[in-house]
């Protein structure tokens, strides 16, 4: 990773990003519960508060929740009224996301559910959940499309649809890279092309996290 994007992601979170007891707070608990360092930057996290906003976000979903560092971003968007799900496999990243959320005073609008997503997801269709109106997918990469299945029957249109990590270094663009990863994310762009309900764009990024980027779709109006 260049020294230079480290530079300039500290440089626009210096400018435009306060220091915060709770986001600081909830990656040294992540830290010192044993969690590893995937979560969103400063500088993402706040472009995902700054879409929710945008975006008049009342009801939010997360796919992968790790410690919760991208759910406080995303929490923060809500109304008082507002409600975040965020779904999360292992018990373990679900409760430090539980303590961190209840730090940033977050715990009544943010619920975390464990267990495997797809299991979540279709307990939700099932249940008749949503609509919400943010989606925001950044699990396991291999399943990436049945959670914009499950997206699209949870949400309205006009709901935005983000999926993170969709560039990983360029590796997307290769199509005999073994990586479940990458293949997952090369079957998700298959599904968003010919997936008339959405427009969507990606965009790639570099800085604290590497080369990477996201994909960003809206649900067309019906
Ligand atoms: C990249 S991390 C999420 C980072 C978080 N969104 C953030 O930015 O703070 C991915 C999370 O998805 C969880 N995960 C992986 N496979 C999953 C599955 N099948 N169902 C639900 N969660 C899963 C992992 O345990 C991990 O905590």
């Amino acid at each position: 990773m260049s020294d230079a994007w480290r530079a300039v992601d500290s440089y626009i979170s210096g400018k435009l990003i306060c220091a915060d007891p709770a986001l600081d707070g909830a990656l040294a608990a992540n830290a010192a519960g044993g969690l590893p360092a995937i979560d969103v930057s400063a500088t993402q996290g706040r472009m995902l508060e700054l879409l929710a906003w945008m975006c008049g976000a009342r009801r939010i979903l997360e796919v992968g929740t790790l410690g919760g560092y991208s759910t406080i971003w995303l929490a923060r968007a809500l109304p008082e009224d507002g409600r975040l799900v965020t779904l999360e496999l292992e018990p373990h990243h679900a409760a430090v996301a539980r303590a961190n959320l209840a730090r940033a005073g977050l715990a009544d609008r943010c619920e975390v559910r464990t267990g495997l997503a797809v299991e979540s997801l279709a307990a939700m269709i099932a249940a008749g959940e949503g609509p919400f109106d943010m989606v925001f997918i950044d699990a396991d990469k291999p399943s990436n499309t049945a959670y914009l299945d499950a997206a699209l029957k949870l949400t309205r249109p006009g709901s935005v649809i983000i999926v993170d990590n969709v560039v990983r270094e360029g590796a997307v663009t290769d199509p005999d890279d073994p990586d479940p990863r990458v293949i997952g994310t090369r079957a998700l762009f298959d599904a968003v092309a010919a997936e008339s309900r959405l427009d969507a764009t990606a965009i790639q990024t570099v800085g604290d996290k590497g080369w990477d980027g996201f994909l960003l779709a809206v649900v067309r109006p019906a």
